[in-house]
């Protein structure tokens, strides 16, 4: 108390002080001058001089640096202007800087949120417009040899529009994978979450690859025969492309004649793990933190051939994280690769809990 009154009020304690002899030392020359040296007289007018002058002095500054902290606080509007009451304002100097600083440092982040963002943005278009433009000129180069003249042989003319069309199919590709990124960076795009039976789901992905594998010869299995199905709560339009993704990979980047097995195991009571493996080309350990990044690959030049966007992975963890999930990566260069994600298993039915109890 005894210290706290010593700071604040230190200021006008002084001031009084000097006011106060100087007046009294006034008063007593004059008292002196004219013979009337009366020093009752001249202790208590000191005494009342000291009380009022401290007290001006006190509640003059007061107010003083209160008009000027007030505006501080107004101009840097964000700072609570409530927690500023006008009768701590000289001693909470420190609360005062304690806010300031804070303000500076949410600034500061913010400030840099918007960087990241803006740079983001950049690199953003900058890798949307790279990999549009490139078979956008392969179309452009297939109908330009057509108009040349190559339209009048039957099977040139022919070759050319269907590699024309592949180009263009790999453009609608790139823009639905856009598309996709963007709803899911957003956002925007509501799970419609349903029980369903991720074996069947696995199988049905299966079917729709068998075609592009064949090409490969790459066998797409599963682990073992799964005769009871795994339900599962997830949004299942979501969950088949994440599957379609993975599946789509292995075969892109697996060796010819290999295999690409998926296995579905409990992982904790209400939880599975998807596994897909493959025996493909593997992933260099530097690659792998960025695997999920958009646009990422790991052979730009080499896998552009195989018609990725670089979007694949990282729609796959966007679904995944979506349904607060988890997506882990294993990969040895040369052996091969396992992506797995993990998915809630649906409630047991009633009746099953019913019978086994
Ligand atoms: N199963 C896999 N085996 C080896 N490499 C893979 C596998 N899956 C993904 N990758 C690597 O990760 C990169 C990013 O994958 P992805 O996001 O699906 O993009 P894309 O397939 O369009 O290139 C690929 O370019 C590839 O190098
Ligand atoms: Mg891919």
């Amino acid at each position: 108390m005894a210290i706290l009154f010593k700071k604040s009020y230190r200021f006008a304690f002084r001031s009084a002080l000097y006011i106060t002899i100087t007046i009294t030392l006034i008063l007593i020359s004059f008292a002196w001058l004219k013979d009337a040296l009366d020093w009752w007289l001249i202790a208590l007018s000191s005494l009342l001089t000291y009380v009022i002058c401290f007290f001006v002095i006190q509640l003059r500054v007061e107010k003083f640096i209160y008009k000027r902290i007030k505006k501080i606080y107004d101009d840097v509007s964000l700072l609570e202007s409530s927690s500023l009451s006008s009768r701590t304002v000289t001693t909470d100097m420190s609360s005062l800087t304690n806010e300031i600083e804070k303000f500076a440092k949410d600034k500061k982040i913010e400030i840099e949120t918007l960087k990241v963002r803006e740079e983001y943005r950049r690199d953003f278009i900058g890798n949307v417009s790279h990999e549009l433009k490139t078979p956008l000129f392969t179309v452009q180069g297939y109908i330009l040899t057509l108009l040349d003249g190559a339209a009048n042989d039957k099977v040139i003319r022919k070759k050319y529009l269907q590699r024309a069309n592949k180009g263009v199919e790999r453009l609608i590709y790139i823009v639905k994978d856009l598309d996709l990124i963007t709803k899911l960076e957003t956002g925007d795009l509501n799970l419609e979450v349903s029980t369903f039976n991720i074996v069947e789901l696995v199988q049905s992905v299966f079917d729709l690859l068998e075609m592009k594998a064949a090409k490969k010869k790459i066998a797409l299995t599963f682990d073992m025969r799964y005769n009871s199905p795994i339900m599962v709560n997830g949004d299942k339009e979501k969950i088949q492309q994440v599957i379609t993704n993975l599946l789509v990979n292995s075969i892109k980047y697996g060796e010819q004649n290999g295999t690409t097995e998926v296995s579905i195991e409990n992982l904790v009571k209400n939880r599975v793990i998807v596994r897909v493996t493959d025996n493909g080309e593997g992933i260099a350990k530097n690659h792998i933190p960025r695997l999920f990044e958009r646009f990422y690959r790991v052979d730009r030049s080499g896998s552009r051939q195989e018609g990725g966007s670089g979007l694949g992975l990282s729609i796959v963890k966007h679904i995944i994280e979506a349904h607060n999930e988890k997506i882990y990566v294993e990969s040895v260069v040369d052996v091969g690769s396992e992506f797995s994600f993990t998915l809630e298993k649906a409630q047991e039915k009633v009746e099953d809990v019913a019978v086994e109890s």
